[in-house]
């Protein structure tokens, strides 16, 4: 018998830990010997801890456990959710990049490979830089991290420049409201990540990778930082990454959990032990970034796909999607939702399935009112937006944007001018001050809010016009995208900023 339980850190907070404990102690009382592994998790948040037993015959799941109900399930007394892969939050997906997530003790490199690990470097160690950029361009990835920037030309730009010294660094400073994804591959299967960041460096000629990630995630550091141990012992990072007669060489950095350290010339500087703040554009990083060297700036999901690419080829990965946007994304679905968790899809799937049939509506059992994509910055979709497939161009369409595919879902006691005011505090608190139209159109932001929540009608010009000079003038994507939850929020809700509907318009 094998018994599977989450150590990722959503399930520890949930209790698995306390669980592990009662499992022990119920399995020596039952004089049962069982292999127990610690694996990531499933994505199914609402059911941490999850705990799911292997008697030969495929994994059946139990979820929420307690440590009370282990004995039980021992026992056979305790109804199972049935085989975990036919729940149906977990059946209608597609796994590509999170395949193994859940499913493998994420520090055993025999299970990685035994789970089609390493398949994707081996055949890139075979391949040209040149062979590897045709790949990446076929597949038509594009940056998760929230521009959707085609990867292959970002890194074709780093393999063409002509430098001693090149770098790939991981942008896992994952700061977005509602997102866990970077976080749940770092602790579910590291090796991934790794494995993408290899790649990367056999492409561009980048012989040193750094991940970049924030102090708030400790379980994230401590698995990479031992997987790093584990891969170079294995040779799968080092002098000669996999017998290719190439090297490539990783570690993980700490920062200290800005958000604006998620913006890549930030992230730089930080890295750089500098403070961290925003660098004028161009020089892009991919020709000088990390100490002023070509650099390769992904975020973890779009490094943690690129293995899944050379496994499979890069057609397989294309013929997933809609329109511009190919292959799955992991959307994250949070906030006041019944079923929370990390659902990975072929983009084209629309926004009130994800929240209505996916996500089973509000966890309150209200009526959905909005639900804020892409983060902190993202826009406001109400009801009559639920329509708009899942897509770079089409939510650019509607005046919103994918992010890092986080969805905070809202029901309808949200005060949405209070949500307004919140986005521009936050771009307050968190602005780097580099620039006059975020550093004080945010402070002046909060007060215009304030004026109209007293019943000042005349401010809502005011606060329209500051919108779009922090759009139009900001120099990075913090001030230059607050305005989308403040503009989206007072054209679906204009009565809540005092205004009639058309007028809004
Ligand atoms: P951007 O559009 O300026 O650049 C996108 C990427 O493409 C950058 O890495 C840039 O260096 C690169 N690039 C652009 N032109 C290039 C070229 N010709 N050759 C090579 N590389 C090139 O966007 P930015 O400011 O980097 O990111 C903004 C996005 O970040 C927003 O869409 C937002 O959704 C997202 N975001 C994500 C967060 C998260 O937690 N993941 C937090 C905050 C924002
Ligand atoms: Fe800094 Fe804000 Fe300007 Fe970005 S928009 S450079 S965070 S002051």
């Amino acid at each position: 018998m094998k018994i599977y339980l989450s150590m990722d850190s959503a399930a520890k907070a949930l209790g698995s830990e306390e669980v592990a404990a009662a499992l022990s102690a119920a399995l020596e009382a039952r004089g049962e010997t069982a292999e127990v592994i610690r694996v990531g998790s499933r994505g199914m948040v609402w059911l941490e801890p999850l705990l799911e037993i292997d008697r030969g015959q495929g994994r059946e799941a139990w979820g929420p456990v307690a440590p009370e109900d282990v004995a039980g399930i021992l026992a056979g007394e305790v109804e199972s959710l049935g085989p975990t892969e036919e729940i149906p939050f977990f059946a209608r997906q597609t796994r590509l990049t999170f395949a193994r997530c859940g499913v493998i003790d994420p520090l055993s490199l025999p299970d990685y490979e035994a789970h089609g690990g390493l398949a994707g470097l081996r055949r890139a160690a075979t391949m040209t830089g040149e062979a590897i950029i045709d790949e990446m361009k076929t597949s038509g990835l594009r940056g998760r991290g929230g521009a959707g920037f085609p990867t292959g030309i970002k890194w074709d730009t780093v393999r063409m420049a002509h430098a001693d010294q090149k770098y790939i660094v991981c942008n896992a400073d994952e700061g977005d409201s509602g997102t866990f994804a970077d976080r749940m591959i770092m602790e579910g299967d590291p090796f991934c990540l790794i494995e993408g960041m290899a790649i990367a460096g056999l492409c561009t000629g980048a012989t040193k990778g750094y991940v970049y990630t924030r102090s708030e995630y400790p379980d994230a550091v401590a698995v990479m930082r031992e997987a790093i141990i584990r891969a170079r012992a294995a040779g799968v990072l080092g002098d000669d990454v996999l017998g290719s007669g190439r090297a490539f060489d990783m570690e993980v950095r700490v920062g200290a959990g800005a958000y604006v350290c998620g913006e890549e010339t930030s992230l730089l500087n930080s890295l750089e032990g500098k403070r961290g703040v925003v660098r004028a554009k161009p020089p892009l990083p991919a020709l000088e970034g990390f100490l002023g060297k070509p650099t390769v700036v992904n975020n973890v999901i779009s490094l943690a796909t690129v293995p899944v690419i050379f496994e499979k080829g890069a057609q397989h990965f294309a013929d997933f999607g809609l329109g511009r946007s190919r292959g799955t994304i992991p959307v994250q679905i949070a906030g006041n939702v019944k079923h929370g968790g990390l659902f990975e899809t072929a983009f084209g799937m629309s926004l009130g399935d994800l929240v209505e049939e996916i996500g089973g509506g509000t966890a309150s059992g209200r009526p959905v009112k909005a639900v804020q994509i892409g983060g902190p910055l993202g826009a406001y979709f109400g009801r009559e937006k639920f329509d708009t497939p899942f897509g770079y161009e089409e939510f650019d369409g509607q005046g919103g944007l994918i992010g890092h595919a986080g969805v905070v879902v809202f029901d309808d006691s949200a005060d949405m001018l209070g949500m307004a005011r919140f986005a521009m505090e936050f771009c307050a608190v968190e602005s780097c001050g580099k620039c006059t139209p975020c550093r004080i159109g945010a402070v002046r932001g909060v007060e215009t809010l304030d004026r109209i929540k007293q019943g000042d009608g005349a401010a809502v010009e005011l606060l329209t016009d500051l919108c779009e000079t922090m759009k139009d003038g900001s120099l990075c994507a913090l001030g230059g995208f607050t305005p989308y939850p403040v503009m989206s929020a007072l054209e679906a809700f204009p009565e809540e900023f005092g205004m009639a509907k058309e007028a809004a318009e």
